[in-house]
């Protein structure tokens, strides 16, 4: 049974010209400065500043191509787990600046634009949750990575894409689960654990966009591929309902977080790869299965907050330290132990 709750979700918003943009833009140092002159000196700073460069798999390539670690959300919150730096540069999207500074409250964390944020975090806010939560007082609420920290204090886990699975699995059988906010990784982890599982009406509007159509038909022109799908998408039900129903191969159709479907692109003996998610992630499989074709299920499929990230704006953010992203002790405490408890399962 799919249960979807009917509360209103906010509009995903677009990324205007931000402050960090207009301030790179008129700081006379950084545009006199060639690309190879900024990686010098984000090269220099890092050194001086004992600093990590930590950056998602959908960051531009220049981005990840200068990162000390490139990964998925639950590697990334990992490396900021165990690092000894004392700086951690999070080249990716808020909700990920702020799971470092819960994890490192001692570190200072640097998101080199605040306003690289992410729809689908946007889409519940931490009254919302506790409104819900009055609707179901014995349910487990379990917070997909994508959320403010706020909306984690109220959570009793975490999980990623790479984990949600497990984490719901790990969950007492009697018990009713409040799952939030993407509604699409969701409905997966709900099939795939056969659980009487609550859903949030929330999406990624990249993921979303990525719907059953854009499926229909890759085998036929593509009958040698593999077909690596992230469990955000908006076709993700149909696939699963078109693999029990044998319309989609299922040695040849996989599900899987970033870095799993980077891990299948570098294992898997097949040569083609159909790739539905956020395009940025094309770079990192190139890289590093050259001999490999890989091509985008939708090309478009492109998070304008992820690619707000840039250069000049990881220099600045070297130079004078903007902007740290904090997190109130108080609700720090209560989003770390959500995110701990997910930690400490897988
Ligand atoms: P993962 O990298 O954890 O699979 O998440 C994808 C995502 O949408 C991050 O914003
Ligand atoms: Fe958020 Fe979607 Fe962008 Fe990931 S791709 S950061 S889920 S808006």
């Amino acid at each position: 049974m799919l249960e979807i709750e009917t509360l209103p979700v906010r509009q995903p918003s677009s990324v205007a010209y931000t402050e960090a943009t207009r301030a790179v833009e008129e700081d006379e140092e950084i545009r006199r400065m060639t690309e190879e002159q900024l990686i010098e000196g984000i090269n220099r700073l890092r050194k001086e500043r004992n600093a990590v460069i930590l950056a998602h798999n959908y960051q531009l390539p220049v981005i990840q191509d200068l990162a000390d670690f490139v990964g998925d959300s639950l590697e990334l919150s990992r490396q900021a787990a165990q690092t000894d730096a004392d700086v951690i540069v999070f080249c990716g999207v808020h909700f990920m600046a702020e799971t470092a500074a819960i994890l490192c409250p001692d570190k200072k964390v640097l998101l080199p634009d605040l306003e690289a944020g992410c729809s689908l975090a946007a889409s519940v806010t931490a009254e919302q949750v506790r409104r819900w939560k009055e609707k179901h007082p014995n349910a487990i609420v379990v917070a997909y990575i994508n959320t403010t920290a706020e909306v984690k204090a109220e959570a009793d886990y975490c999980c990623t894409s790479a984990n949600a699975v497990k984490v719901v699995q790990s969950l007492p059988p009697d018990r009713e689960i409040l799952f939030l906010p993407d509604m699409f990784l969701g409905a997966y982890v709900q099939r795939m654990t056969g659980r009487r599982m609550y859903l949030w009406p929330g999406e990624c509007h990249v993921h979303a966009g990525i719907r059953p159509e854009y499926i229909q038909g890759l085998f036929e022109r593509y009958p040698d591929a593999d077909l690596l799908l992230h469990p955000e998408c908006g076709c993700i039900s149909q696939c699963m309902y078109a693999l029990a129903e044998g319309d989609l191969p299922a040695d040849r159709t996989f599900i899987y977080s970033t870095s799993g479907m980077v891990r299948h692109a570098r294992n898997s003996p097949t040569p083609t790869h159909l790739v539905a998610t956020e395009v940025g992630i094309l770079h990192r499989m190139r890289k590093e299965a050259p001999q490999k074709r890989f091509i985008p299920v939708k090309e478009d499929a492109l998070c304008e907050y992820m690619k707000t990230i840039t250069l000049p704006k990881v220099y600045r953010a070297l130079r004078d330290m903007v902007y740290e992203v904090t997190v109130p002790e108080d609700i720090a405490a209560r989003a770390r132990r959500a995110i701990e408890r997910m930690l400490a399962i897988v």
